[in-house]
């Protein structure tokens, strides 16, 4: 069923069709009857459903001789997004404010945003110079940088999205459990959480309240 998703962005992506669309964009350009053939819903279905996430402008397209292509829009989400980026080192914090990473590391950070479905070059996003790439400003308008940690603070707000890549692998058990309640108090209902490579939410007591999205990239969301 197409709920109208009247162009929020996350209420779009609340549905799953539309998620299964966008993973196909993300692995590239699409016409309608391509993704109709690669689900199992009809291409009527498809047309209302990338209609509405062209309303939440997460999809843009565009004539390609006689066909329509649809492809993912990536400045879809920044504008309207409020994102929190925490540690509980300053120093940290800090070195992510300056915005100034590796330059060895760029290959890695290219492949992701092309992966990602990335549409633009990488490149315009960051200056190379002596010190490392330096990211554009911009970037960092709507992140606001704090210190908190995981462990003693409470939730501070509630989230649709929260990633926690490779910090829980350093935690034992019960401590993983305290985090998993504090990320479950933090996400909105629906809300989707992000793990590392090595980290799950299976096996800990608030297990019952996450559902797995994808096994491999280690996404799990709220269902309670
Ligand atoms: C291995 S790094 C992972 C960084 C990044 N997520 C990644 O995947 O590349 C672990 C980070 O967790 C932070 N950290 C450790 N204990 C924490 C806590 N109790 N609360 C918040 N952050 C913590 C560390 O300061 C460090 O920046």
């Amino acid at each position: 069923m197409v709920t109208n998703a009247a162009g929020d962005p996350f209420e779009a992506l609340g549905d799953p069709n539309r998620r299964d669309i966008l993973r196909l964009l993300s692995e590239g350009d699409k016409a309608v009857s391509q993704i109709a053939a690669a689900l199992p819903i009809s291409r009527p279905a498809v047309s209302r459903h990338l209609r509405l996430l062209k309303e939440a402008g997460l999809v843009a397209e565009e004539a390609r001789g006689t066909s329509r292509i649809y492809h993912l829009r990536e400045e879809g989400l920044l504008d309207r997004s409020l994102i929190y980026a925490t540690d509980i080192n300053e120093v940290v914090l800090q070195r992510a404010k300056a915005g100034i990473f590796p330059l060895e590391r760029m290959q890695e950070y290219t492949d992701n945003y092309i992966r990602a479905g990335g549409e633009r070059s990488f490149s315009e996003y960051y200056v190379a110079r002596y010190d490392g790439a330096r990211f554009a400003r911009e970037l960092a308008d709507g992140v606001v940088f704090a210190q908190h940690n995981l462990v003693s603070d409470a939730a501070f707000n509630e989230f649709h999205v929260i990633t926690c890549r490779n910090v829980l692998i350093y935690f034992a058990q019960p401590l993983q459990a305290r985090v998993h309640r504090l990320f479950y108090d933090s996400l909105a209902t629906f809300g989707v959480l992000a793990l590392g490579q090595k980290e799950t939410i299976r096996f800990s007591p608030h297990e019952r309240e996450f559902e797995e999205l994808d096994a491999d990239e280690r996404l799990f969301k709220r269902v309670r």
